[in-house]
This record gives structure tokens, sequence and C-alpha cells, in this order.
């Protein structure tokens, strides 16, 4: 059908929220990771904007998200010609496989679920179904694609274990049917933590501002943000810093901006005061955020170039899933269409 799809590299898939203000945490965590691996493996990179919805969004404010997250896979480096990018609710399929899936998973395995039971604290006025059953969803999403690879921070680490579970549990019922994907682990130092919670990993949806860096924070916010960022009471770099929740991460983003080794970073600086290090990592930030800045204005401004990436990868995303739902439909003993 399509040139990319003929192309027999390993599938690599990954989804994001379209909640909060993409953080540097998910580029160093995630985006940064698609792009360098994006010439081994096919890529397929979501916003998936149905799980977003398990928590209450405003209509405008998430049709903007997606958008504008679309535009920031791209602006990171994301090449829309060997990757499929989409919005998730533009395939239908995974509406349609989460359903199945639903019904191979077990009430003990969701009620297992780290993340449930933290959502439903935080947003104990909705907990709903949506929300209990999300990892079916995301199962769905995985298993759709035949996908081999799954980049996961240690919050997902548990939906990926329920989704190889739920692959084999149905590959065992009827006959090999999905691909059960291996995790990705990103190597160690990509884990971004909160700029005031420090012991916090960083998160775009968290409600306090400075606690995160966005990607689209113009220079005077980034340089406030690490002006403020929460360090221990030593003023002085030293080689201890590192392991120091504050300043060690400050460390550690200076380490990710300039492709240095954190203890690189430390014999740079050893000896200096904290605050001088930080006017240079803001330096740093503004450096590396201006020009994915520039590329994702360019993007948002041309709608038109927006949308048609969004289509293919949309068509190409519907094409792949269509096969494995015709073959999941088959096994469970539903008629095809057109036949009797
Ligand atoms: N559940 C993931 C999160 O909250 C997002 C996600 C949805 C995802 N579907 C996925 C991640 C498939 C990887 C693969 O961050």
């Amino acid at each position: 059908m399509n040139e990319v799809l003929k192309d027999k590299k390993p599938i690599l898939l990954s989804g994001i929220q379209p909640s909060g203000h993409l953080a540097l945490g998910n580029y160093v965590g995630a985006m940064r990771n698609w792009v360098q691996m994006q010439h081994d493996y096919l890529g397929i990179f979501m916003v998936v904007d149905m799980h977003a919805i398990t928590v209450r969004q405003k209509p405008a404010d998430l049709r903007n998200r997606c958008l504008s997250f679309a535009a920031q896979y791209l602006a990171a480096g994301v090449n829309p010609d060997d990757n499929v990018i989409f919005i998730q609710s533009h395939v239908p399929q995974h509406a349609e496989l989460a359903w199945v899936l639903n019904c191979y998973t077990y009430l003990g395995e969701l009620n297992r679920m780290t993340q449930f039971k933290d959502k439903s604290k935080r947003h104990d006025d909705n907990i709903n179904a949506g929300l209990y059953s999300y990892p079916a969803l995301m199962a769905a999403d995985i298993l759709l694609y035949q996908t081999d690879l799954v980049p996961v921070g240690a919050d997902q680490k548990q939906h990926l274990e329920l989704t190889r579970d739920i692959a084999n549990r149905f590959n065992n019922t009827y006959s090999p049917t999905f691909k059960v994907p291996e995790p990705f682990i990103p190597k160690a130092g990509a884990r971004i933590m909160s700029l005031q919670d420090i012991d916090k990993k960083m998160s775009k949806s968290d409600k306090n501002e400075n606690n995160y860096i966005s990607l689209l924070d113009p220079p005077d916010v980034l340089r406030r943000k690490i002006k403020r960022a929460v360090t221990d009471s030593a003023r002085e770099i030293t080689a201890e810093s590192l392991t120091q929740p504050g300043i060690g991460n400050l460390l550690s983003i200076f380490a990710v901006l300039n492709e240095l080794q954190p203890t690189e970073v430390v014999s740079r600086f050893e000896g200096q005061q904290y605050s001088g290090f930080k006017g240079e990592l803001a330096d740093s930030l503004v450096a590396f955020l201006e020009p994915f800045q520039d590329r994702y204005d360019k993007i948002m401004g041309d709608k038109s170039y927006l949308t048609s990436v969004l289509d293919e990868g949309a068509k190409r995303a519907r094409y792949m899933a269509s096969k494995t739902m015709s073959k999941v439909y088959r096994k469970i003993g539903f008629v095809p269409v057109g036949r009797s």
C-alpha cells in the first residue's frame, strides 16, 4: 500500500496523553528516544486523546493540545515520512479492540494497577469506568500494530506487563494473533525530576507550573524557573552534588542538553557557586529550546501541513490496525461482514 508500511523494520510504539504541557521530562524520557530510534524502527507515535478523557477535559483545550502535541513531536525531529504519527481517536480500531480486550482482562488485574489507585485519589469526584479499564485501551493501542518494543518509564511498566499477559492469554485461547511486546527501558539518567518537589518526577500535568519546564516556555520563564529551582543548603558544586536531589537533577539536565556525561558536568563546575551554574544551565536551556520553538511555530503556522501529516498518519494506522482487527474478530467467532 505504502512505502513506509512495506518496510520490515521492527515496530516501536508510544503515546502521550494530551494533558498539561509537554515538559522537558517528556522530551528526555520519550521524544528524544523516538528520534534516535527512528532509523532502526518503524515508529508509531500517537497523541492519545481517548486516554485523556478518563479525566475531565475542556473541549477547546483538548482540541488545541492534540494539535500542539503533534506539532511538538514533529518539532522534536520525528520524521513523518518514516514514522506513523496520528491522533488516537482518528483510528476507530482502538475503541474496537479495547472492547474485546476488556473481555479478556480480569477485575483482579485492574484492581492491582497503581496508576488507577493514584488517579482515583486525585480525581475522587470522577472515578469512572474508563479510568478503571484504561489499561485495556492501552493494551489495544499496542497490540493493534503488532508492536515489538514499547519504551516505558517506571509508571507504565505495570501496564505493559498487563498488555503482555492479555496478549498471551488471547494467543493461548485461540492461536497466535498478537505479537507480545517487549519493554524498552530508557537508560539511566533519563529521569528528570520536579524543580520544586525534588523527590517527585517532573510531570507535565503538575498544578504548579514552577515544577516543570514546558518545551514552549519563553526564555524569561525558563530563566525564572531555573533560578527558583530548589537545591540543598550547600552553595558550591562538589563531587557529591550528583547524588543530591535538587542540584543533582539540575546537573543531569545540563548533561542531557549538552550531550555530556553527568560526571563531566561536575568536573566542569566543581567549586563553583550554585547560582553561577544555574545561570549557565538557563543559557543552555534557552539555546536548546529556541530552535525547537521556532520549528514548532512554523508547523503551527501551517495548519494544512499539520493536517496532512495527521491524515496520512491516521490512514497508515487504520490500514495496519484493520489487519489485526479482522484477525481478532475472526478468531473470536464474529460473523464476517457480507457473509452468512
Ligand atoms: N498510558 C500512557 C501514559 O499515561 C500513555 C499511553 C497510552 C501509552 N497508550 C500507550 C504509552 C501505548 C505507550 C504505549 O503515559
